[in-house]
């Protein structure tokens, strides 16, 4: 029996008439379900990974509830779960340390319980990948509802205070330049409400990866958390659930290297964050393709940026969603997308934006005026990275560095980093190559978010508010500036980023796709390799450092990926 038919209809253990039902049945009346509800048809998980230890995932409690509302509208039985929970501040080493292990969680639950499909809550950025690539292992019909965009807030002058508003504060206060008062208010001003993170980083990213791969509802990316259109979003996510179980949609089918290269160019266009690169990687690899960085570059290279929304650009994400969210996207960047794509509802896209109107406002660019002619990240490669590295093109914010050659000034690793970033005596000036290496998915482990080196203390005070950033690790989606991560293979790999020294040359041009050193090869066999940490003894460190792929290969671990994967 193939993996399909033993997956379809897992549920019908509540049905059956013998013994198996009658158990089935009595556990759950004893749960307080009544002789009506445990004959409901289908029965549907409700993968919840609601956590206080997880903020952005906060409120999706609520959303349950009213997910449940949907299904039983539709006729179905609802069940909600747990799963564990990755937040981005809280979770130690790393959140990407942690993705595989709830995609595994995600994955099992959905195979091991009697259900015929599942509403997946996710919301903060590795959740939403976890649970996409759980969902598509497991392969059971699949709606994912992500929890939405807290609230701005208003801080000082401020009065659209959003999560990237906060770097350059942090920024202002290693120079002092910002006080004592000042910092304890910033405190309650930060996040005045749950939901994801208030800009197009890596969680508004994913949840546009999810509209776009037919996991979640067209144009449910965007509405905020905890509002009136969110809360109609859940029901229909229920409802749609069971229709999704009845019309046998499966992740399988969903994931093909059309819905894929939809996604990216979504990404693309939204100037969205580097991480999606890593995680549409993993959920390819999940369905058995490869998408590689010669595609991603040249899908970016022909698509237009034009979603003006914070970071990179101006406007609020509320401002993306009035302009009609990611339909809206799709629509601008129409004739580069596969509008034969199944969406999550059942129907093509083109079905979906058949005589749709989007109302206009500066969020969206004009039609024919995009704010670039090609898409916000840029993939690199050259003798400094063999197998790739990226730069959100988007969010530089001195377009001379674009091209730029300088100066190495290496740290190996955060606490090197943070020991001698602000000396005084450091030798750096504003064209010196800022370089973090030993912060890969291997070195850290999980490769951090710390891409975005602070610029010298000395420097900032001086007015400079940008310079060209290496590393092997990652950078959060709320972040800007001329920032290349991702270098792979990474140091602790035998990367060529591990044999830099200070004082080397390094050359970014952007527009060429390129990142080079100019060492001679007798000078790199002179140079001592970069030293891969120990391997853990037992447990999640040693699986991962045993199993985890590098960043090009989505950061997987390699017995997760299907079969046949090159
Ligand atoms: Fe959770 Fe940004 S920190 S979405
Ligand atoms: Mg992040």
């Amino acid at each position: 029996m193939s993996q399909r038919d033993l997956n379809k209809g897992a549920g019908a253990l509540f049905r059956d008439e013998g013994q198996d039902g009658l158990l089935h049945r009595a556990f759950l009346r004893g749960e307080g379900f009544t002789e009506e509800e445990v004959r409901r048809s289908p029965v549907i998980g409700i993968a919840n990974s609601a956590s206080e230890l997880n903020p952005c995932n906060a409120g999706l409690n609520e959303l349950a509830e009213l997910v449940k509302e949907g299904i039983r509208e539709a006729g179905g039985l609802p069940l909600e779960f747990p799963t564990i929970s990755i937040s981005e501040p809280f979770t130690r080493p790393t959140s990407l340390y942690l993705r595989n292990l709830m995609s595994m969680d995600v994955e099992e639950m959905i195979g091991a319980t009697p259900i015929d499909g599942v509403v997946l809550l996710g919301g903060c950025d590795k959740t939403i990948p976890a649970q996409i690539m759980g969902a598509l292992s497991a392969n059971k019909p699949a709606v994912l509802l992500a929890a939405g965009p807290r609230p701005v807030s208003c801080f000082k002058k401020n009065k659209e205070f959003t999560v990237d508003d906060v770097w350059p504060l942090c920024e202002d206060r290693r120079v002092g330049a910002v006080s004592d008062e000042d910092w304890l208010a910033l405190e309650g001003k930060v996040n005045v409400g749950v939901g994801t993170c208030n800009v197009m980083g890596t969680a508004t990213t994913m949840a546009a990866i999810a509209e776009m791969l037919g996991f979640a509802l067209p144009g449910s990316t965007l509405p905020a958390a905890n509002s009136p259109e969110r809360a109609e979003l859940a029901r229909a996510t229920g409802r749609q659930i069971v229709q999704s179980v009845a019309a046998e949609l499966l992740p399988a089918d969903l994931v093909t290297d059309e819905s894929l290269e939809n996604a990216f160019r979504v990404v693309s266009a939204l100037g969205g964050s580097t991480n999606a690169v890593i995680h549409l990687e993993a959920i390819a690899g999940r369905a058995g393709l490869r998408i590689g960085p010669e595609r991603f570059e040249s899908w970016s290279a022909s698509t237009p940026y034009v979603a003006n929304v914070r970071p990179s650009g101006q406007r609020l994400l509320a401002d993306l969603d009035d302009a009609g969210g990611v339909p809206a996207i799709v629509q601008r960047i129409g004739e580069t997308i596969h509008g034969g794509v199944v969406t999550a509802n059942g129907n093509t896209w083109d079905q979906v934006l058949a005589d749709q109107e989007f109302p206009v406002n500066d969020a969206i660019a004009p039609a024919g005026e995009p704010l670039s002619e090609r898409g916000a990240l840029v993939m690199l490669r050259g003798n400094l990275a063999p197998r790739g590295a990226v730069l959100k093109a988007a969010g530089v914010h001195d377009p001379k560095l674009k091209a730029h050659r300088g100066r190495a000034v290496v740290f190996d690793g955060i606490d090197d980093l943070n020991t001698r970033i602000d000396d005084p005596d450091l030798d750096v000036d504003q064209d010196s190559v800022l370089v973090l290496r030993g912060m890969g998915v291997l070195g850290a482990p999980g490769m951090p978010e710390v891409g975005h080196i602070p610029i010298p203390a000395k420097l900032h005070r001086a007015g400079i508010r940008d310079m060209v950033r290496l590393s092997d690790a990652r950078m959060s989606g709320t972040s800007t500036g001329t920032v290349v991560v991702h270098i792979t293979p990474e140091a602790a790999a035998g990367g060529p980023l591990g044999i830099l020294a200070t004082g080397d040359e390094i050359e970014l041009d952007a527009a060429a796709g390129t990142l080079r050193h100019f060492l001679s090869e007798e000078e790199i066999s002179s140079r001592v390799p970069f030293a891969a940490p120990p391997i853990p003894t037992r447990g999640m460190g040693w699986l991962h450092q045993r199993h985890a792929l590098q960043a090009d290969d989505g950061c997987d671990f390699d017995f997760l990926r299907a079969t046949g994967v090159q």
